[in-house]
């Protein structure tokens, strides 16, 4: 028996879900979880609302309520639709809790005191107009390493990797549109240049990972780990735990990675002896993400639990690329989505788990659409597989009182359907286990393609008659 750590990314608690968040990153961990469960492994299967950082704030501004309000508000409706749309968290939680603090701060020290974290003076950038500082999404501005305009403080969208919003080109104030001036602000930063080899030498032993996260993650050690500031200019999120930094708090990235411990200790309710199995000796790690996560799950957190020491890392980061929206890229800001709670309120899960898995982004970027969403559903769930199921089952209602009967000789036609249902059984363990989720549904679909054969060949409806056996 293993222990499955299932490890899901805390989706931002500022809007709702949308398609694109459940074919990426909420889907793929629960059909896995449900696999390990039903070969008998020990599962854990954790996440939650991401409560910090400026995705909050900057929602809560626009709509003048308070960062808690946006929060609460979000988390409800993520509990409403994990449970519609069957994702089996054992435990979906809140970055706000004093547990997560907790682990959250202890991790801070401890880096801190290993030399891991040292303080820093640094130009910040300080909005004349609005008189604060403006931490990372507050700001807009080309990228330094592609030259995209637009992109955020924190994050480049375009090139994915992550960024000082002091290093922006032509920066703005994303409040008020004015250049910021340059302060001098002191913060922690996390001596990310110390993990440089011990990372290298840990992913390029991970041939195992998928090829676009692997090769991310490398090419973004070929350009050199800069240490980051983990502490922002903010007052919403985990306080620092530190004299003197009462207006300042952790980096939401920072401690939201932690996320992923502070549920398992939570779930445990303390007690060590039920969630360190999940955190060391076989026990596996696998991180369920979308791949604008990778650096952060494959860098930046590893290189936390290297520091921190006695954790496993990761043991998979099997990140999903985008579903886009009838070709087009989807967009929350631009409102090109189908959102979770609409789709919900009009039809069942199934349909929506069987096309998103059948069409899974699993090795690049798939499309949905809403004709391909019926014609899948049709064609290939009802009229394939419904259909071969439908028919085994009334079938044997109508003929063997609902038992199935000893079968009689099976000659070699039987017998090579029979073989390859065995196979197709290990072909569908295998897929699963390497988090290859289409690969494992196709195989599936193709055997209940060749038992619709089958039936169709022997027409047993018609032979019954005459050859019960
Ligand atoms: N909230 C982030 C996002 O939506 C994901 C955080 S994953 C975690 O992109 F590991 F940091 F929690
Ligand atoms: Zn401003």
């Amino acid at each position: 028996m293993e222990h499955i750590l299932v490890a899901v990314a805390w989706p931002y608690a500022n809007g709702p879900l949308h398609l694109g968040h459940i074919a990426g990153a909420y889907l793929p961990p629960d059909i896995f979880a449900r696999y390990h469960r039903a070969k008998g492994n020990r599962v854990l299967m954790v996440s939650g609302s991401d409560s910090h950082g400026t995705p909050i704030t900057i929602r809560a501004e626009q709509e003048g309520v308070t960062p808690a309000e946006v929060v609460d508000r979000y988390h409800l409706q993520f509990l409403d639709c994990w449970e519609k749309l069957g994702i089996s968290f054992d435990l979906f939680t809140t970055t706000s809790t004093p547990n997560h603090a907790r682990v959250s701060q202890d991790i801070f020290l401890t880096l801190l005191e290993k030399g891991y974290i040292y303080k820093n003076s640094v130009p910040q950038q300080f909005c004349p107009n609005c008189q604060r500082y403006l931490p990372d999404r507050y700001v807009e501005g080309t990228c330094p390493l592609c030259g995209s305009p637009g992109a955020r403080g924190d994050q480049c969208d375009s090139c994915g990797k992550p960024l000082n919003s002091t290093e922006l080109g032509n920066p703005r104030c994303r409040i008020c549109d004015t250049t910021p001036l340059i302060r001098e602000s002191e913060h922690f930063f996390l001596r990310l240049s110390a993990f440089q080899e011990p990372l290298r030498k840990w992913i390029e032993a991970q041939q195992h990972w998928r090829p676009n996260v692997l090769n991310f993650s490398l090419r973004y050690l070929d350009e050199g780990l800069r240490d980051r500031a983990i502490t922002r200019d903010i007052n919403w999120g985990v306080p620092v735990p530190v004299e003197g930094y009462e207006d300042k708090r952790l980096y939401v990235w920072f401690e939201a990675v932690i996320g992923y411990l502070s549920a398992s200790i939570e779930w445990a309710s303390g007690d060590e002896a039920r969630w360190r199995p999940f955190w060391s000796g076989d026990a596996r790690v696998y991180n369920f993400i979308g791949k604008d996560n990778i650096p952060f799950h494959t860098l930046i957190w590893p290189a936390m639990l290297m520091g921190y020491g006695g954790l496993n890392l990761p043991y998979d980061v099997p990140a999903n690329e985008f579903l886009n929206i009838q070709g087009r890229q989807l967009s929350t800001s631009r409102n090109w989505a189908v959102w979770l709670p609409d789709y919900l309120e009009t039809y069942d899960p199934d349909p929506l788990r069987y096309y998103l898995s059948a069409n899974m982004p699993e090795s690049g970027d798939t499309d949905f659409s809403w004709q391909q969403f019926y014609s899948r559903n049709n064609d290939e769930l009802v009229a394939t597989y419904g259909n071969l199921v439908h028919r085994v089952l009334t079938f044997v209602h109508r003929h063997y009182s609902g038992e199935v009967p000893q079968p009689g000789t099976i000659d070699a036609e039987g017998q090579a359907l029979l073989d390859k249902a065995a196979a197709t059984l290990d072909t569908v363990d295998r897929a699963l286990a390497e988090c290859h989720f289409r690969e494992g549904l196709r195989a599936a679909m193709a055997l209940a393609q060749e038992g619709n054969r089958y039936l169709e060949s022997r027409a047993p409806w018609k032979s019954v008659a005459t050859d019960r056996e």
